[in-house]
């Protein structure tokens, strides 16, 4: 049966307008299966597609996936190679299906540190679906919340030096616009797959009042109907932001 999508608003029992997942498992789905842990990103990048398509079917209208954190680096470089070779393989070959979800792509996460071919694969990919508007898809790569933070720390100690803000402007507004989600709602709620129940250092400061659903399916076994099983989760809580609720 075709699910409806979901309504636009967020009110009580609707939404989430903004989806965010850290995308965690593929190396113990390997290993479960006694395959070297890139056969487990390969098939991630399958999940990843499933997901956007079930995505864009539901009616979310952003979708945010932890890729590669500023800490997978410390990972045997045989592996970081694997991520990044199936990362410019993903950034070239699904172009197609993007423009087909009508999703517009957003890599968030610092460039430096990036194969030179990559950054200009990433400004391509996010150039050629700039102009979809179903959904939006951001990737985080080589993202980590902390040094975001403090990134948008220095930027605005900068701007204080040069005289353009004074430090008692600074507020939850311009902090915001330092980051490198700039203009995007929080995220309603994250979603993270394997069993795992921690954050690692994804989004810290956007996720303060995000609802957290944590499920034990590995993220290559991961689809559109464990996305749906999250949001009727999400769809039970209630959002209280510090008051005493209904
Ligand atoms: C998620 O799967 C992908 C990345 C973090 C790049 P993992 O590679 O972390 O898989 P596990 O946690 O070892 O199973
Ligand atoms: C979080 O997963 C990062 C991504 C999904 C990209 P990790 O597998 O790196 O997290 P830890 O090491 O278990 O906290
Ligand atoms: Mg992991």
């Amino acid at each position: 049966m075709p699910t409806a999508p979901l309504p636009a608003n967020p009110d009580a029992g609707a939404g989430p307008q903004h989806v965010a997942i850290i995308m965690d498992g593929n190396g113990r789905w390997a290993k479960a299966r006694g395959l070297p842990r890139v056969a487990g990103h390969r098939r991630g990048a399958d999940a990843v597609r499933r997901v956007v398509r079930g995505a864009g079917e539901l009616g979310i209208p952003v979708l945010t996936l932890f890729a590669f954190s500023t800490e997978n680096w410390t990972r045997p470089a045989d592996e970081v190679a694997d991520l990044m070779g199936l990362l410019r393989h993903y950034l070239r070959s699904e172009l197609d299906e993007l423009r087909k979800n009508g999703a517009r792509l957003r890599v968030i996460g610092k460039r430096e540190g990036l194969a030179a071919d990559i950054v200009r694969d990433i400004a391509e990919a996010e150039g050629t679906t700039a102009s979809n508007t179903r959904i939006d898809v951001n990737i985080c790569i080589n993202y980590g919340a902390r040094d975001e933070i403090l990134r948008a720390t220095r930027r605005l100690a900068q701007r204080v030096a040069a005289g353009e803000i004074t430090s008692d402007s600074i507020d939850q507004a311009s902090f915001e616009s330092e980051l490198l989600t700039a203009g995007l709602p929080d995220p309603d709620l994250l979603i993270r797959t394997s069993g795992e129940q921690r954050i690692s250092n994804f989004l810290l400061w956007q996720c303060a009042y995000s609802e957290l659903v944590f499920v034990d399916t590995l993220w290559p076994d991961f689809g559109k109907d464990h996305l749906e099983h999250a949001i009727v989760e999400f769809r039970r809580r209630e959002r209280r932001y510090g008051g005493i609720g209904k």
